[in-house]
Parts: structure tokens; C-alpha cells; sequence
């Protein structure tokens, strides 16, 4: 299994080019379930996310064509075509769903387009329990019948489904899309309240605006949808990533560094930006992408929150910790998304950092250094926040269970070395 090596304390300079959102992507992939003509989405990012989505769109029987290369190493150039002008199942099988929680996203346009859909419950996850409640419940206001049986999600809609008004009684980012996307080909008007803001529900409204959907309050927390009766085919920009960006950014900061992130959009992270300046870091919109410095400044402990968009991201939570391990003074952080994503506490401490945990908040208290140590990544996000604390720390860092982080970083050891990070990948054998 492969391991990541970093020696820290080099400050990183230069620039990175930041790729297609996986989380945009996910949902805009099984989008290409609601017509039979190709929905062709750029760029996309390399990451196994992207594959597991790929093979299950694939075994429902949509054409999946990957076009293009990665312009210098990069995903700038690479599109994937994906038609469903021939799907043979409407099953999502547990060994797919699984892999990936993003996999029930397919449920919503399954059930709209061909009036059912059979998709395995995904099982609970490293950062919570992470029920799906809200999709079925919203589906089932749209006029389908839902049923759960033998770990399956039965849902159909023989008629198909009817629009109806969805009042979402917490914010949920998976449920938007897939009520947004069932909405679509429902008949009648929908309208769904208290809707994620997210930016990449905005970049899959557009998408699916340009496949012929009638969306109003795109960018709101109230969404309406006029139902059509098909949709047709489009191209769509893949928005930039931005906790990739977000990441990076902190790469910059925890280093004492300056970073140009192309592609990436401060308006896409302006709560992240906000605490960062307040920690002591510049943050500008610059050049076609966003600029971070921390050269000769003194990282400041500032208390954090998670919130959905536009608050702050959780998917940066456990990077900023590993930045306000090494500041000056103490930082509050807490968690109200997910009710175990501190998993990364126990392995930052292992470097030396002095975080204690009463419930959702998180005590950091800044540490004139961290030391370089083995540590074990659990899920995605808590391996970025260990990559960040080994950039920092003196000595060598090994992290192990790297395949978390190739989740939903493209090529990262290559990106950070690119800017003077002393970081390799060891296939190690197990
Ligand atoms: C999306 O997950 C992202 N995944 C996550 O990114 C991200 O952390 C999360 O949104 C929050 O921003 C993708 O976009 C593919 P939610 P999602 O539904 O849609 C509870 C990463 O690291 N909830 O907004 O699954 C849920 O348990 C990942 O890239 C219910 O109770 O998140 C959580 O506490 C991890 N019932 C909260 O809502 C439901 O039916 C928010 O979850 C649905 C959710």
C-alpha cells in the first residue's frame, strides 16, 4: 500500500493549477442518467472517486468515453463523454454504493426518467452515520413510493413523479441534487426550500439548465423547478475545486509561503479567505485565480465554525486545524456538520500538537513546532490535514492509507514537489 513521505519546513512558492471540483463532477455525472443524448462535462479530474462513478454509471449501461488528455499533467484538457441511450438497470449494487456514498445520487434521476430505481443504502462512514433520510423523504413528496428492504432503497413512480413543494427540515448537499435532478423531469412545479447553496449545486442547476431544465433561484436556498417532459444533451464547465484550492491555501499559509492557485475563485471560499486573513495570511483575487502569502507574517489563532455554504466548509475543517496547531495563542474549532470528523485529533497529536476535545469543538492551542512522525490517514480530508501538519513539522512525516487522499486530490505530491515541497509517494509492500 502506497505511503507519503514528507520532509518539512521548506516554504512553498510558485503556482498550482487547480482541477474540476469532485464534488461538482459526482453530481453532474449522474445527471447524464436523465436524457439519452451525451452530456459531455471539462474538466474532469483524475481521482478514484471519478472511476467509482464511472463503473457504476457504466454497469446501468450508459457509455462512459474519455476524450483528451490533461494538459501538462493536469486535468485542464480532459472531458468525459457520457451517454444513456441505452441503460439495462436501474439496480445500484451494494458493492458499488459502498465505495462511495456519492452513488445514491443516481437514485434521483433513475426514478425520474425511468420510473424506478433500486440502490443499495450506503452504509455508514468514517466522519458519521451519514443517513439519507432526506433524499427518500423528498423523493417521496414528489409523488414516489419509497420503500427500504434487504439494505435496497425501492423507490418507483409508474406514473412518474409529480411536482410538489419540498421543505428540506436541515440543509443537505446530496439531497438538493437529487431532488433537483428528479425535479427536473417531474411534472408540474417543485419547489424545494431551505436547499444547500453550495456552489456546485449552482454548477449542476446550470448544467442542467443548458440540458433543457427550467430552474429559477439558482445560487438561493429556494430553488423552482418547472418539470419538462425530456432533456436533451450539453456541455458543461466542471467548476474548480475549491476545498482544493482551500487546501493549498493553507499548504501556502502552514508553510510561510506564497502560492498563485489557478483556476480557483475567491468568491468560492470567502469564509475559508476570511478566517485566513484573520490569521495573519493575505488572501487576493489575482491573475485569473487567487493569490496567498504568509511570507514574514506571524500565524495568529483564530476560532473556527463549520456552516453550510456560505459559512465555513467542514471539507477545510481538518486542514485549518492542522494551520492553527502552529499559531500564535488558541483556536476554537467546531464541527456542527459531521459528528466524527475529528478523527485527524489523535494523529496530529502524534506530531506534537496540543488539541484537546469536548464534544464538536476542538481546543487547539498553537505549538512553537511539530515533529515529523508515522501517522495513519482515515478518510480524505483528515489525510490533507496531515499532508499540511508534515509540510510544517521538523523531520520526516510517513503518512499511511494514502488511497484516501487519492479520493479527491489529483496527483498532490506532484503539485506540492512542483512548488518546493520535499514530498514523495514509497510504494511500500504491505
Ligand atoms: C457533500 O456530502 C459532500 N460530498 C461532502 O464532501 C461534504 O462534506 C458535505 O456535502 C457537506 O458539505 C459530495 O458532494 C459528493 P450532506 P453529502 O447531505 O451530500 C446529514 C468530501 O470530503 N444528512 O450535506 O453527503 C448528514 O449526515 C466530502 O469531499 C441527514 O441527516 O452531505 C450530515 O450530518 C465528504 N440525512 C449533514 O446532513 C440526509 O438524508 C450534511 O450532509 C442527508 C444528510
Amino acid at each position: 500500500m502506497d505511503k507519503i513521505r514528507i520532509r518539512g519546513g521548506h516554504a512553498l512558492n510558485g503556482k498550482i493549477q487547480i482541477g474540476g471540483a469532485k464534488n461538482a463532477a459526482l453530481p453532474l455525472m449522474a445527471a447524464s442518467l436523465l436524457t439519452e443524448e451525451t452530456l459531455k462535462l471539462a474538466p474532469m479530474p483524475h481521482l478514484a472517486d471519478i472511476t467509482t462513478m464511472v463503473n457504476l454509471l457504466g454497469q446501468h449501461g450508459v457509455k462512459v468515453v474519455l476524450n483528451g488528455e490533461g494538459q501538462n499533467g493536469g486535468s485542464a484538457g480532459r472531458a468525459l463523454s457520457l451517454t444513456a441511450d441505452d441503460v439495462s438497470s436501474v439496480t445500484a449494487p451494494y458493492d458499488l454504493v459502498r465505495k462511495m456514498r456519492a452513488s445514491v445520487l443516481v437514485l434521483g434521476p433513475l426514478l425520474a426518467r425511468f420510473g424506478k430505481a433500486v440502490v443499495s443504502l450506503p452504509g455508514g462512514c468514517a466522519i458519521g452515520s451519514r443517513p439519507v433520510d432526506l433524499h427518500l423523504k423528498g423523493l417521496s413528496q414528489l409523488g414516489a413510493e419509497v420503500e427500504v428492504e434487504g439494505g435496497y432503497i425501492h423507490a418507483s413512480a409508474p406514473q412518474g413523479l409529480i411536482g410538489g413543494r419540498v421543505v428540506f427540515p436541515q440543509i443537505s448537499v446530496g439531497a438538493t441534487e437529487n431532488l433537483l435532478m428528479a425535479a427536473a423531469l417531474a411534472r408540474g412545479e417543485s419547489r424545494l426550500e431551505n436547499a444547500a447553496r453550495e456552489p456546485e449545486i449552482a454548477n449542476l442547476a446550470e448544467c442542467l439548465i443548458a440540458m433543457g431544465a427550467q430552474i429559477d433561484g439558482v445560487g438561493s436556498d429556494t430553488l423552482v423547478v418547472q418539470g419538462v417532459t425530456e432533456l436533451h444533451g450539453a456541455e458543461h464547465a466542471v467548476m474548480g475545486d475549491r476545498i482544493e484550492a482551500g487546501t493549498y491555501a493553507i499548504a501556502a499559509a502552514i508553510t510561510g509561503g506564497s502560492l498563485d492557485l489557478d483556476g480557483a475563485r475567491l468568491a468560492h471560499f470567502d469564509a475559508v479567505a476570511g478566517v485566513l486573513r484573520e490569521a495573519g495570511v493575505t488572501v487576493e483575487q489575482r491573475n485569473g485565480g487567487v493569490f496567498v502569502s504568509r511570507a514574514n507574517h506571524a500565524l495568529v489563532g483564530v476560532d473556527v465554525m463549520t456552516e453550510p455554504f456560505p459559512g465555513f466548509a467542514t471539507d477545510l475543517q481538518a486542514q485549518t486545524m492542522a494551520l492553527m496547531t502552529v499559531a500564535d495563542g488558541a483556536s476554537m474549532i467546531t464541527e456542527t456538520i459531521f459528528e466524527n470528523r475529528f478523527m485527524h485529533v489523535p494523529e496530529l497529536r502524534r506530531m506534537g500538537a496540543s488539541i484537546n476535545l469536548h464534544g464538536g469543538s476542538a481546543m487547539v492551542r498553537g505549538v512553537d513546532r511539530l515533529t515529523g512522525a508515522q501517522v495513519m490517514a482515515s478518510d480524505l480530508r483528515a489525510s490533507a490535514s496531515l499532508v499540511l501538519a508534515g509540510l510544517a513539522a521538523e523531520g520526516e512525516t510517513l503518512i499511511n492509507r494514502v488511497y484516501h487522499l487519492d479520493r479527491g486530490y489529483e496527483r498532490l505530491e506532484e503539485k506540492l514537489a512542483g512548488v518546493g515541497a520535499d514530498i514523495e509517494r514509497v510504494e511500500a509492500a504491505e
